[in-house]
């Protein structure tokens, strides 16, 4: 069998990949993980592994907070692969899962047989995402994840999910607010010290896949394009239909995409 491994973004869980998960061609396993903090995943199985630091995370998570950076998520990721695909896989990651598939990449290529990067961008964070982090941070802090969850989904969502496809705009909002408080602090810090993997892509000499919601606003088409322009063996596709979060939005479309490629490889 030949595996995929689904990277979630943020914050989310592996089960927004149930519908790629069921429309595999035969032949391919999935494999959907929460990332660590996330979902049913613990944020640090062992004591004292997760740093913390206001010298890290651009100082978006406080001097006893922890930070999830890019590294030791894709480090979790490839201890999956390792153990558990048997071999090299193809790595799909959307937006901040595309992040930790880049970090898998500069860190572990021999495990990556292809990449697909959804809705997401190679680049690091502005000055401006980065306080735009802090206040998240703050709120989380303060009061949790139900303002959080109201303020994202509709910037995540393209208006024609939100007003024709509830469930889709319900089961972020869960995800959303299913996620600790701590873990998002932890993830955002993570995010704003991530390092530009500008200067990667040229090295990426597997077959890659850039999808991209045709209406998302977060990491918009033109994003997903220069993304797509710099890479040896790049390829884009653009969702109908869909904003940031492409396969959940429409998932057909996203699905058909990815067997596309895998047919490719
Ligand atoms: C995501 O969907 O994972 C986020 O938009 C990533 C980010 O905040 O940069």
């Amino acid at each position: 069998m030949d595996t995929v491994v689904f990277i979630h973004g943020f914050p989310f869980d592996g089960s927004m990949w149930g519908p790629q998960l069921g429309a595999l061609p035969g032949g391919w396993r999935g494999l959907a993980p929460d990332l660590r903090g996330f979902g049913a995943a613990p944020l640090s199985p062992v004591d004292g592994e997760v740093p913390s630091g206001t010298d890290l995370g651009r100082g978006v998570a406080r001097a006893d907070e922890p930070v999830l950076s890019m590294e030791l998520l894709a480090d979790d990721v490839a201890v999956l692969i390792e153990r558990d695909a048997g071999g090299p896989a193809v790595v799909c990651g959307l937006s901040m899962g595309g992040y930790v598939a880049l970090s898998l990449w500069r860190r572990h290529p021999e495990l990556v047989r292809a990449l697909v990067l959804a809705d997401t961008r190679a680049e690091g964070d502005t000055d401006q995402g980065v306080e735009n982090r802090r206040r998240m941070a703050q709120t989380a802090r303060e009061s949790g994840m139900a303002p959080i969850a109201r303020a994202m989904v509709p910037t995540l969502l393209s208006t024609g999910t939100v007003e024709a496809r509830p469930e889709v705009a319900d089961h972020v909002e869960r995800m959303i607010v299913g996620t600790p408080p701590l873990t998002v602090i932890a993830a955002l810090a993570g995010m704003a010290d991530r390092r530009d993997a500008s200067g990667d892509l040229a090295t990426l000499d597997v077959p890659v896949l850039v999808l991209v919601g045709e209406a998302d606003g977060i990491t918009p088409p033109e994003v997903a394009r220069s993304l797509a322009d710099r890479l040896p063996h790049g390829r884009l596709v653009v969702i109908p239909g869909a904003g940031h979060v492409s396969n959940l939005e429409n998932p057909a479309a996203f699905s058909a995409a990815l067997t596309g490629f895998l047919a490719t490889l």
